[in-house]
């Protein structure tokens, strides 16, 4: 890997710091001074000092989990078991955030990291990622529900107007939605504004990630280079 990409990663500096500070004399690789930001190392066995500090390689973590009903999406909370029980000891004892929180009652796909730019880049209210979700809703779902989606829908309670969200009606009771924010019970109360009741939820991909169909409910794993390159990582 990239000199500076294993600097930056260790969150030690930003990569035009970095090159700066190369450029001075403040990078010295197994010994030698090096100027060139750009040279490959092995962080397993190149010694990589950085402004006279070792740099000590620390790989990101970012998983996959699709979540079962009845978990809360939190790394911990006081009264209700959280989505930490699904992971094994390795991964608690690393400092793992949620990208994007699920409700109790909603299932699917959830990605946690202990990168804090990758979380960032998910749930920043002025990322652009689409959410896409299933619900199943409790009365037939109107066709004139996808234009109102289109445009915005009033929500009620919190006198606010939803960004602009997409419906496509997969069968009576059964609608796929995209939507771009995070906030709270979003895709429930586009439907309880409208008359309608979300009966179950669940995501199914975070922009063009889609929930990994052999991941069973509880089940998680690592995403791959491939898949971290979708969201620029
Ligand atoms: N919208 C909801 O209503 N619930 C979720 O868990 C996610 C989006």
């Amino acid at each position: 890997m990239r000199v500076d990409k294993m600097i930056g990663n260790s969150n030690l500096d930003t990569r035009k710091n970095i090159k700066r500070n190369a450029k001075k004399g403040g990078l010295v690789i197994n010994g030698q001074v090096v100027k060139d930001t750009s040279v490959h190392v092995d962080p397993e066995v190149d010694e990589v000092y950085y402004m006279g500090e070792l740099v000590d390689y620390f790989e990101n973590i970012y998983l996959m989990v699709n979540k079962p009903k009845g978990l809360v999406s939190a790394t911990r909370d006081e009264d209700e078991p959280t989505v930490m029980q699904l992971l094994d000891d390795f991964y608690l004892s690393l400092d793992l955030s949620i990208a994007g929180r699920l409700d109790k009652d909603t299932t699917g796909l959830l990605l946690m990291s202990t990168d804090g730019k990758f979380i960032h880049t998910i749930t920043s209210p002025n990322s652009k990622i689409e959410k896409t979700y299933l619900a199943k809703t409790r009365d037939k779902i109107d066709q004139s529900l996808i234009e109102e989606f289109k445009n915005g829908v009033y929500i009620s309670e919190d006198n606010y107007t939803a960004r602009p969200a997409s419906l496509e009606i997969l069968d009576d009771r059964l609608a796929k939605v995209k939507i771009t924010e995070g906030k709270f019970h979003l895709v429930k109360r586009l439907f309880s504004n409208m008359g309608n009741e979300v009966l179950s939820l669940k995501r199914i991909a975070i922009g063009n990630l889609g929930l990994d169909p052999s991941l069973k409910e509880g089940d998680y794993r690592e995403l791959s280079p491939n898949e971290l390159s979708l969201f620029g990582f």
